[in-house]
């Protein structure tokens, strides 16, 4: 180094610099690979032609910024629920939004409660906003511990962030106990009910919009990525009181909810038939790849969700292993158990050879 230079200023160590960067557990599957993608949670069917007219028409205006904050978006998914557009928070995902719901709730030093295993992002999305994020293990079955969560809500509690249908495990929160857990909670506490899912959940009842009338510190946060199919072009909303919609919406990343998205997202919402016979789809796909595990000898749990959970403690990392050379990515938690998307024939094909073929080395 020249002498005359001056050394730079070491960084300070905060949280930021003890995170890791987020990760993805492994690149997406490319399709040379001839790998079927069952770790990620896609929908694994092609995007609605109405959406594919909608990008057709998108890409002649990539030239024009979007509009800052995604007015239109935010009315149309308010008109969809038939509610006030100051009841909705929109952004660029619903990983975004929640985001946007601990920087507009959370100061420094502010607790947020979430479930264990969970969506990868939590930690990451908790301790970049500058909260202290503390994990709630499920219980053995996979469910919610909301016993677990009540017992540590103190003062600096801010947020309890719940997930039905939860990923990884795919259970949903029964209605009764949420709301019996909604109602126990002092009011500084904000439940943000990721529902990332619940489109796959047949049962209208589990869907809880009514209790955001019964609940006012409650948020449900919602995406387009799932069951409508358009993970890669980010638009996710919460549905919330204004008061809490409005906090969210101010800190929107201006401009991040790009046009295409907004248009896409719009037109998702209006193919209400085309929606129905894709989740029909998705559920007796479930049903189907449930039962072939089921004949192999395996135990799913029952799930809400457009994937599946293997509870295989230490034999995890093996079943992936196997179901890898058989030609499909699944998503492993290593020591506890294996997440499978739902996909297509010859993807739950390659899973169920894989499976004949794990449980077959076992005996
Ligand atoms: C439970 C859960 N919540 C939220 C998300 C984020 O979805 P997005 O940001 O694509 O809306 C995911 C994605 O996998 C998820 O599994």
């Amino acid at each position: 180094m020249p002498t005359n230079q001056v050394p730079p200023a070491p960084l300070r160590t905060t949280e930021i610099s003890r995170l890791p960067a987020y990760r993805a557990a492994d690149p997406p599957a490319k399709h040379a690979d001839g790998l079927l993608d069952l770790a990620n949670n896609e929908l694994t069917l092609p995007p609605l032609p109405a959406v594919v007219e909608s990008l057709r028409l998108s890409a002649r205006s990539v030239h024009l910024y979007p509009d800052p904050t995604a007015r239109t978006l935010r009315q149309a998914v308010a008109r969809h629920f038939a509610t006030d557009p100051e009841e909705i928070v929109v952004g660029p995902g619903s990983g975004a939004v929640l985001h946007q719901l601990l920087l507009a709730l959370c100061g420094p030093g502010d607790e947020v409660l979430y479930p264990w295993p969970g969506f990868d992002a939590y930690p990451f999305l908790i301790t970049t906003a500058g909260a202290q994020g503390t994990p709630v293990p499920l219980t053995p079955s996979g469910e919610h511990d909301l016993s677990a969560f009540a017992a540590k809500v103190d003062t600096r509690t801010r947020i309890v962030v719940l997930c039905s249908p939860h990923n990884p495990t795919g259970r949903r929160i029964p209605r009764t106990e949420l709301a019996a857990f909604l109602g126990s909670l002092p009011p500084h506490v904000v439940t943000v009910l990721d529902q990332a899912y619940v489109e796959f959940d047949e049962h209208e009842e589990t869907h809880n919009l009514d209790l955001l009338r019964t609940a006012p510190r409650l948020v449900l946060l919602r995406t387009f990525s799932k069951a409508y199919g358009l993970a890669g072009l980010r638009a996710g909303y919460a549905l919330a009181a204004p008061d809490l919609a409005g906090l969210a919406y101010k800190t929107l990343l201006p401009f991040s909810v790009t046009r295409t998205a907004e248009h896409a997202a719009q037109v998702s919402l209006e193919q209400h038939g085309q929606l129905a016979a894709r989740l029909d789809t998705v559920r007796r796909g479930r049903s189907l790849l449930s039962a072939g595990l089921r004949a192999e000898g395996l135990d799913p749990l029952p799930s809400f969700g457009n994937f599946l959970w293997l509870p295989l403690g230490a034999a995890t990392e093996r079943f992936a292993q196997v179901t890898l050379a058989a030609g499909v990515r699944v998503r492993a938690y290593p020591g506890a158990g294996v997440r499978i998307t739902v996909g297509g024939d010859e993807a739950h094909r390659r899973v169920l050879d894989a499976a004949r073929l794990f449980r077959t080395a076992d005996t």
